[in-house]
């Protein structure tokens, strides 16, 4: 058969997920708490029709028939998280050796089944103890973590080679210290820099660790949800005003993780307004010396702005928004069950950029979907029928092939997400997967763009 669009040799077909919105069992087996734990205790009202984390997909009861699954729909590989409070219960000090079987069972299940685990170390889920004591306010978590981080490569790196140290680390900043959609819901920049800054450190310090252990063939990076700004127009004001989104929303954790060092003009503007973080001697030297060997791309949309219509209040908090303002583009394509625009090509400006001012960094998109709401009304013989998301992978595809035909280094595509599963604050409003999950019976079945997917592996192209 001939395709229109072939993939490189080994090319990385899969999908990505993280421990709290899969696993459940969260008072199981010595798990400790986590801050979404906590947060749905005191608030479960902030949760899509007060659905908390406790059961979810229940992947830790599941995984085997899960993987099994997987391995049916053509997967090579799979995207997990570790939970840092089930490893290691409070954050700090012993193991929990029932996390370690756990773990162990679902690396060795994915390799008996030929799918290679990538594991990634922070997905938004801080232990309770640890958030109690700052969080990543507190330069002292940031050990802990590098504790946590040397723990988890001791333990399974004899088998995971692919390590990743956060999943888009700006999120628990906008969500927790800016913008109100993450515990413990602060409303503060100067600390939301200090949070952004410790986790690049983090990251960092994960990274000069990993390299100690001298792992074969082994590769460390991080996952960024890079959205790419577009000015409303090539008028000055408009340009300016992207540049500094990008600032803010990209190049504050992609310049410090790929280069080693902070856009300058993004430290002047933090500066001049007096939000920079506290840092110690020794940083600036720790970043350049351990940038990632490899970059987990999520992109689920642009980020379009334009000129501030008005002048920020000057009473009110400071926040990026002080800069620029969104862009409703005419005529853009949305979707509107999550509210974000649709823009396929993203993907491909997202894989130039990198190529032309990241050192074309080995890459892959490591998280791309669509979620639906009731899905369920596309049934039909037994299976949901979701054409509109096989169209939405094959648009995005289409642009990541002619980016890696222009010499682009991209080496995968996994799907947000495997299974239906858990979200932050939609819980299961939205639904991603290339599996359906009844909740209420936990039953799994296939939808159309499983099937879809598996001919897509197989061939290695469409
Ligand atoms: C990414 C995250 O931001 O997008 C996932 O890494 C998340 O954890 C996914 O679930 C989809 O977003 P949401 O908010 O619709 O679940």
């Amino acid at each position: 058969m001939t395709l229109e669009y072939k993939f490189p040799e080994g090319f990385w077909w899969g999908s990505a997920t993280s421990a709290t919105q899969i696993e459940g069992a969260t008072n199981e087996d010595g798990k400790g708490k986590n801050i979404w734990d906590h947060w749905y205790e005191v608030e479960s009202n902030r949760f899509f029709e007060n659905v908390g984390p406790q059961i979810t997909s229940d992947f830790y009861h599941q995984y085997k028939e899960d993987i099994k699954l997987m391995k049916d729909i053509g997967h090579n590989s799979f995207r997990l998280s570790i939970s840092w409070a089930r490893l290691i219960p409070g954050g700090r000090g012993e193991v929990n050796p029932e996390a370690v079987t756990f773990y162990n069972n679902v690396i060795d299940e994915l390799l008996a089944n030929d799918i290679e685990p990538f594991v990634n170390l922070f997905h938004f889920d801080m232990p309770l103890e640890l958030q109690h004591e700052g969080g990543w306010e507190s330069r002292e978590v940031v050990e802990a973590f590098v504790t946590y981080a040397k723990e988890a490569f001791r333990l399974f790196s004899d088998r995971v080679s692919k390590w990743f140290t956060f999943n888009e680390p700006i999120v628990p900043v906008e969500g927790g210290y800016l913008y109100d959609f993450h515990y413990p819901n602060i409303v503060d920049a100067s600390r939301a820099a200090q949070v952004a800054y410790h986790t690049v450190i983090a990251s960092a310090k994960a990274v000069e660790a990993f390299r100690e252990f001298e792992i074969v063939n082994g590769k460390i990076g991080i996952i960024l949800n890079l959205t790419p700004s577009y000015p409303r127009s090539n008028n000055p004001a408009d340009v300016k005003a992207s540049r500094i989104a990008d600032l803010f929303f990209n190049r504050s954790f992609l310049d410090p993780a790929v280069l080693g060092e902070y856009p300058q003009e993004l430290v002047e503007i933090l500066k001049e307004h007096g939000q920079l973080p506290i840092t110690e001697d020794g940083d600036k030297d720790l970043l350049i010396a351990n940038t990632v060997d490899i970059l987990g791309v999520n992109y689920y949309q642009p980020r379009r702005v334009k000129a501030k219509e008005t002048l920020p209040n000057p009473y009110s908090p400071f926040m990026p928004e002080w800069f620029f303002d969104h862009y409703q583009m005419p005529g853009r394509k949305m979707n509107v069950y999550r509210g974000w625009e649709i823009y396929e090509k993203g993907i491909y400006d997202i894989m130039q950029n990198l190529k032309t001012n990241y050192g074309n960094i080995e890459s892959f998109v490591s998280e791309n979907g669509m979620g639906v709401q009731d899905e369920h009304r596309f049934l039909k013989d037994g299976q949901i029928q979701d054409d509109y998301r096989i169209e939405f992978i094959r648009e995005h595809l289409k642009w990541l092939h002619k980016a890696i035909e222009e010499g682009c280094n991209a080496k995968g595509y996994h799907l947000w997400t495997f299974m239906d599963n858990w979200s932050w604050s939609n819980a299961y409003k939205n639904r991603y997967g290339f599996v359906s999950v009844n909740i209420n019976t936990q039953e799994r079945t296939l939808k159309k763009s499983a099937d879809w997917m598996k001919e897509v592996s197989e061939l290695n192209g469409f």
